[in-house]
């Protein structure tokens, strides 16, 4: 009866499998009884049966996953499980009662349940972090709390009643706004919560336990006042400033980007430090990684307070994008991350610098999503199947998705997108709906027809667009081809719409012609620009107006050319970009480095006219696995070794070319007074950091001296943690005593001390696993905490390709045996770790033997979580 599925049985889940639900929910009353290993749950709900469903009275169908089950009524009236034609019957993914025994369209459920919160470690449901109680419900983690319809087409208003002791749980938080609380016999005490808006289980979420709020208040464009609370174990107070800041800003630029306004009396962050992914958009709840609210200048880099203000950002934005209106089924996952990815995004780009945030957003976007698209586990922005939701948390459903809503506003423009989302918000605000619902509206709203551009939702791949130009004196003729890779599943491709900036340079480095939009929409088009005075060069793809690989073969000086004048700063970049991959290609091929190149630079990073952060990208040379996929797009495989040393090389000639340059520039980045994490304040540490770890490249006495002294001397954490990472990557002397006191001075701040166990981690010596292995002893490496986990394995798989890919395997053997350690208590994150080899078949063929061997041993076990068996498997498989 309540066991898990035999193994094999297929659980796929099937998009056009969708049918509505039987029931609905008119309300819901939880009461909640909080005992560590005995929490107890009574479950109140009113259903009425769904007009949509005509026929004969639908089985009434309850999720619920390792519940203990102690009774149930129906109006009352108790119902029994025994016997072979009782009405009520249970099997391991929930209970049923037959249709024919329920007594009208609408009844009333009563249901007691009984959970063990200190044994759940998978942290999801109701679980205990540190003392603390907490929930994460999406995507089907309700059901591990109470017997429910836990699906987000079905909407309720919740009421809950919180019930614990007072002494270890001060403070009782639900989603909505406070109701009655008081005192209860034996040192309880409860708390309700009203929550009037309609919302799916998946936004339910509970915090019981000590914790302290940092209080501040929010007026709306129309005079509602919002108290806001920032909660955080005693403590953590000083940390909360910026997270606040941040949503209040947030706040107000979703009332003038987008018109939308907070709908509740209280909206509440509180922030756990046991958490799966960054954070939850709980209706008027929202729980936080702590990784992602706690900031003081000594303990987090100007790059965690960005990510701090993106994720408050971002699930603040959710109120709109994905609770009030919300998915109709988990296929439709990218309606709500897609849009909200790309919120946040224009909410950084307007608060800090657009071009360095596109910048970031792509250079993620192709480690990440092209990595995925170009892979096995390749996937559309909308999956047509899947057997574990929580897998489909990924770069192609949030990334490429929030890409796609990106093109759309490039297509329909700034007034029309704005009024399709205004018809968005008003046609189906309290609904749960489908990306064709979504398109609709831009259709209705602007008149263009987008059933092609919907592609971009069905049909995985990453585009690969080929350019040809040709000149005739007077006019210049560009012609663009298309072509997306069969990916697994889907082996034929149609063309796809897509917009595709571009803009001609003059010789004399002027612009000629403007940006305009091209759009392609067959597999091959030209477009002809007359009247030229003279022969342009063609700046193409700006601002990376699509997610495609652009197939360009330049010259030296034409990438110099344009790396010295685009006026699109995101091509500018990317001309460097491509000067740097195309001289690592040739380096692996036994060629040299042309002079050239860190002359180009040397120009470039000069000009006081560029922003710092700029430049300071402009100086990073591209990553060991992104050159791994540029061997791969030329047809060869990948060489981990001959990709580090090409790129080490590159390294330290930019370092020896542009020493003194370097060494000025870092020092007129000096930041002066007390630190700010503002982004020009950040952008200049960026750069001079930047600088110091090329200066290091070039490995003399005066880099190191320098390194140290920065760290010696730092008063915040962004260039103290430089400075450490430096001196580790670099293998230099001072490094071992510097890392000693950095654990001593941090030993008891669990977020820094994942700062120091990356950098070790991350170290590209060639006996990295060893050392892992032995930082896995150490006792600030709590395995259990994900966190900690990812700090240390994930960022060594994924963060460093010399140790992960050491050519004894020994690199990869680690870390499947720490997924395997990982998947019985925590199948979620070993899922998301176990990505690390979903690139086996781009390697040489030593390597991919022993990936492939390890995916083997891990499939092999019988126990294997389903999340981490159908991660290994489709990569075995694709
Ligand atoms: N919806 C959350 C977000 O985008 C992410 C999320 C999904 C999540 N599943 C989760 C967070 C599980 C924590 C645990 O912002
Ligand atoms: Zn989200």
């Amino acid at each position: 009866m309540r066991t898990d599925t035999a193994p094999g049985t297929d659980r796929t889940v099937r998009l056009t499998d969708y049918t509505p639900p039987g029931w609905l929910v008119e309300r819901v009353r939880l009461e909640v009884d909080l005992a560590p290993r005995a929490t107890r749950v009574r479950t109140r709900i009113r259903f009425r049966r769904n007009p949509d469903r005509p026929g004969a009275r639908p089985d009434l169908r309850l999720d619920g996953r390792r519940l203990t089950f102690l009774a149930a009524s129906i109006d009352g009236q108790p119902l029994g499980d025994a016997g072979p034609d009782a009405a009520l019957s249970f099997d391991a993914e929930g209970l049923s009662v037959r249709g024919d025994a329920l007594p009208g369209d609408s009844f009333e459920w009563d249901c007691l349940t009984e959970i063990d919160p200190q044994a759940n470690t998978e942290l999801e449901g109701l679980y205990l972090s540190r003392g603390m109680f907490c929930t994460q419900c999406e995507a089907e983690g309700f059901r591990k709390i109470t017997y429910y319809p836990d699906r987000p087409d079905v909407m309720a208003p919740f009421t809950v009643r919180i019930e614990g002791p007072r002494a270890t749980c001060p403070v009782l938080l639900s989603n909505g706004n406070p109701g009655a609380s008081g005192d209860l016999p034996d040192g309880r005490h409860f708390a309700e919560w009203v929550d009037p808006h309609p919302k799916p289980a998946y936004l339910f979420a509970l915090v019981a336990g000590d914790l302290v709020a940092h209080r501040d208040g929010f007026t709306t464009a129309s005079g509602r006042e919002v108290d806001l609370r920032v909660w955080v174990r005693p403590g953590d107070e000083d940390k909360c400033a910026y997270a606040m800041d941040a949503l209040k800003r947030s706040m107000r630029w979703d009332e003038v980007a987008y018109g939308r306004e907070y709908d509740l009396d209280i909206f509440q962050i509180v922030a756990v430090d046991d958490f799966n992914m960054g954070a939850m958009e709980n209706k008027g709840l929202n729980i936080f990684n702590s990784k992602y609210v706690l900031a003081s200048p000594e303990t987090a880099t100007d790059a965690d307070y960005e990510r701090i203000e993106s994720i408050v950002a971002h699930e603040y934005f959710h109120n709109w994008t994905g609770n009030r209106i919300t998915c109709r089924d988990w296929f439709q996952l990218c309606l709500k991350e897609g849009l909200t990815v790309f919120r946040d995004q224009c909410f950084t780009a307007d608060t800090r610098s657009e071009p360095v945030k596109r910048i970031d957003d792509v250079k993620m976007l192709r480690a990440r999503q092209f990595r995925e698209d170009q892979g096995p586990l390749a996937h559309p922005v909308r999956p047509e199947e899947y057997i574990e939701i929580n897998n489909f948390y990924t770069a192609t459903v949030y990334e490429k998705g929030a890409e796609v809503i990106r093109m759309l506003r490039t297509l329909v423009g700034e007034d029309g997108y704005r009024r399709a989302l205004d018809l968005y918000f008003e046609r189906h605000d309290g609904q749960a709906c489908t990306i064709e619902q979504f398109r609709a509206c831009f259709e209705d709203a602007t008149g263009r027809d987008l059933s092609q551009f919907a592609l971009w939702w069905s049909q995985s791949g990453t585009p690969r667009l080929t350019m040809a130009e040709d000149w005739d004196g007077a006019a210049y003729t560009l012609t663009l081809r298309q072509e997306t890779p069969p990916t697994p599943g889907q082996a034929a491709k149609a063309p796809l719409v897509i917009p595709v900036a571009a803009g001609l340079i003059g010789p004399d480095g002027a612009e000629m012609v403007p940006t305009q939009v091209l759009e392609l929409s067959r597999p091959e088009q030209s477009f002809r620009f007359e009247g030229l005075p003279a022969r342009p060069v063609a700046s193409v793809l700006r601002g990376f107006s699509a997610p495609v690989v652009l197939d360009r073969p330049l010259d030296d000086a034409t990438r110099a050319f344009l790396l010295a004048h685009d006026a699109d700063p995101f091509n500018r970049w990317q001309a460097g970009r491509d000067y740097a991959i195309s001289i690592a290609l040739r380096l692996i091929e036994g060629g040299a480095i042309p002079n050239a190149w860190a002359e180009a630079l040397g120009r470039l990073v000069a000009d006081e006219a560029l922003d710092p952060a700029f430049r300071a990208l402009a100086l990073e040379l591209p990553g060991e696995d992104e050159m791994a996929g540029e061997v791969v797009a030329r047809g060869g495989l990948a060489d981990p070794d001959a990709i580090h040393s090409a790129l080490r090389a590159m390294r330290a000639h930019l370092g020896d070319a542009l020493g003194a340059e370097l060494s000025r520039l870092r020092a007129a980045m000096a930041v002066d007074g007390p630190y700010s994490p503002d982004a020009a304040s950040a952008g200049r540490r960026a750069l001079a950091n930047r600088c110091m770890v090329l200066m290091l490249a070039a490995g003399t006495a005066q880099a190191h001296r320098a390194a140290e002294a920065q760290f010696d001397a730092a008063d915040n954490m962004t260039d103290r943690i430089a400075a450490l990472a430096a001196l580790v990557h670099a293998d230099a002397p001072g490094a071992a005593s510097r890392l000693d006191a950095f654990h001593a001075a941090w030993r008891h701040d669990p977020l820094v001390l994942d700062k120091w166990l990356t950098v070790q981690a991350t170290a590209p010596v060639s006996d990295a696993a060893t050392r892992v292995a032995a930082l896995t002893g150490h006792p600030s490496f709590e395995w259990k905490n994900p966190n900690r986990f990812r700090a240390l394995i994930g960022s060594f798989a994924m963060g460093n390709a010399t140790g992960f890919h050491a050519a004894d395997g020994s690199g990869y053997r680690l870390v499947a045996d720490w997924l395997l350690r990982l998947d019985p208590v925590n199948p979620q994150t070993t899922a998301r770790v176990a990505g690390c080899f979903e690139t086996w078949r781009r390697y040489e063929p030593g390597r991919q033997a022993l990936m492939q061997a390890e995916l083997r041993r891990i499939a092999a076990v019988e126990t294997l979580s389903r999340n981490t068996r159908e991660i290994v498997e489709r990569i075995l498989g694709g």
